[in-house]
Order: structure tokens, then sequence, then C-alpha cells
């Protein structure tokens, strides 16, 4: 059974936030598609994944010393402390939740150049030591991000652009998905219609716009 789970984390709601519009309209796409699969969503903006504590990482560091990836069942049983069972109890179901996607869809705003604190939260406690060793070479990532600016090939920002390589290197080298399983949609210049100076690219806005809405229909429904 084919499995979507989403996550959006603009600290806007959806009528103010084009990342948060833009995902709903690939999980709409996607549910038609697939009226029988399960679909999961989590607002980590609203609802915050806990800041990860000193029980992780100790935690961590004693699985990572046994040399080979734990299986997830097993780690509970190197944990000493009331900190380290309770942090892992706040990991496991969203590693889990994680493994029993066939498709992960993230709506990132770009904030301060990268990616929301919100969505870094859960980017460090799913990411324990051994946890999804071979387990998601087959997941396919769809990464909706909007940008108040333009971060696009050969523009003068496009170096401050800290969201799509640092995702990129997360996704390949830590999780283990192909990067051939990753697709990146960005809105950009999104601030291009209320922002004075960025007047002169609001066609270039609406044309980002378009693209991304039409890219995600597609994908969802292919
Ligand atoms: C806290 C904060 C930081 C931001 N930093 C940047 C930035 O570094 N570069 C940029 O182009 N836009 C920046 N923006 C604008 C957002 O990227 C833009 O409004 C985007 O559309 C937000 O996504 P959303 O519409 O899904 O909420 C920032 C906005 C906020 C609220």
């Amino acid at each position: 059974m084919p499995t979507l789970l989403h996550l959006d984390s603009s600290a806007s709601p959806t009528d103010h936030s084009v990342s948060r519009r833009l995902t709903a309209r690939f999980a709409h796409a996607w549910r038609a598609r697939h009226p029988d699969a399960h679909y999961r969503y989590h607002d980590l903006a609203a609802d915050p994944v806990p800041l990860i504590g000193a029980g992780y990482a100790s935690l961590g560091v004693r699985v990572e010393r046994q040399g080979a990836p734990v299986p997830l069942t097993d780690v509970a049983s190197f944990a000493t402390t009331p900190s380290e069972h309770q942090e892992w109890s706040l990991t496991h179901p969203l590693i889990t939740e994680l493994h029993s996607a066939d498709t992960l869809l993230l709506g990132v705003p770009m904030y301060n150049f990268t990616v929301p604190a919100a969505l870094k939260a859960w980017i460090d406690r799913i990411t324990f030591p051994g946890a999804h060793t071979g387990r998601l070479t087959a997941t396919r990532v769809i990464v909706v991000t909007a940008r108040g600016g333009g971060y696009g090939p050969g523009t003068p920002r496009e170096p401050f652009d800290f969201q799509t390589p640092y995702l990129r290197a997360w996704f390949t080298e830590h999780l283990g998905i192909p990067d051939a399983n990753l697709r990146f949609i960005h809105a950009e210049l999104t601030r291009a219609a209320d922002i004075p100076a960025l007047t002169p690219y609001r066609d270039l806005a609406t044309t980002s716009l378009t693209t991304a809405r039409t890219t995600l229909t597609d994908l969802a429904t292919a």
C-alpha cells in the first residue's frame, strides 16, 4: 500500500504560505491518484518535534560505538538512564513513520538562507546513528521550497542557497536516498508581490509559481 508522509514547516498559516499551498496541491493530487493509500501529515511548525537533548546524544554515541548498525528494536536495550529512554521514545516512532513512507513530501520555506528550525529539529531527531542503513533506497522525496528572493542557477544569490545543497547532502549521505529519487521544486521570489525592491521580478515570480504548480501536479499523478 503506497504511503505518503507530508511535512510542512512554514511558520505562516496556509493562506500566507506558498510552500503549504504547494505541498497541499501535491498531496491532494497524489491522494486522488491513490485513493486507498495511507497518508500521514505533520505540521512541524504548529506541533514541533522536541529538540534533541543530552540523552539522545549519549545514547547515539553508545549505539555508534557498536560499529555495526543496531536494529531499531534493540536500541532501547542500550539506554541506561531515564533521559535516554525518554529520548528514544520520542525518536523511534518518527523513524518508523519515515521508513513506512514510499514518498516523503517536505514543505520548506527559506529562512535566513537555509531550512526552518522546525524542520531541522525533525532532521536532528530522526538522524539517529545507523537507523536508516539500507532502509530508504526506494523512497521518493519531493522537496518544495519557497524563497522570498531568487536563488536560481546563474543568479547573484545562487551561492546563498544553503537549502538545496544541505538537504541534498543530508538525504544522500545520511539517509542513503539515491540522488535520482530526490526532486526539488522551487517557488522563487515569493516576496516580489509586496517588497518594492523586488517589483521588477514579478513576472519571474509568477512563472516560477506556475511552473512549480504544474510540476507538482505532474509528479503527483505520474
Ligand atoms: C524568518 C524569516 C527569514 C527569511 N529569510 C529569507 C532569506 O534568507 N532569503 C529569502 O529569500 N527569503 C527569506 N524569507 C522569506 C521567505 O523565504 C518567503 O516569505 C517564503 O515564501 C516563506 O515560505 P512560505 O510562503 O511557505 O511561508 C524569510 C522569511 C522569514 C519569515
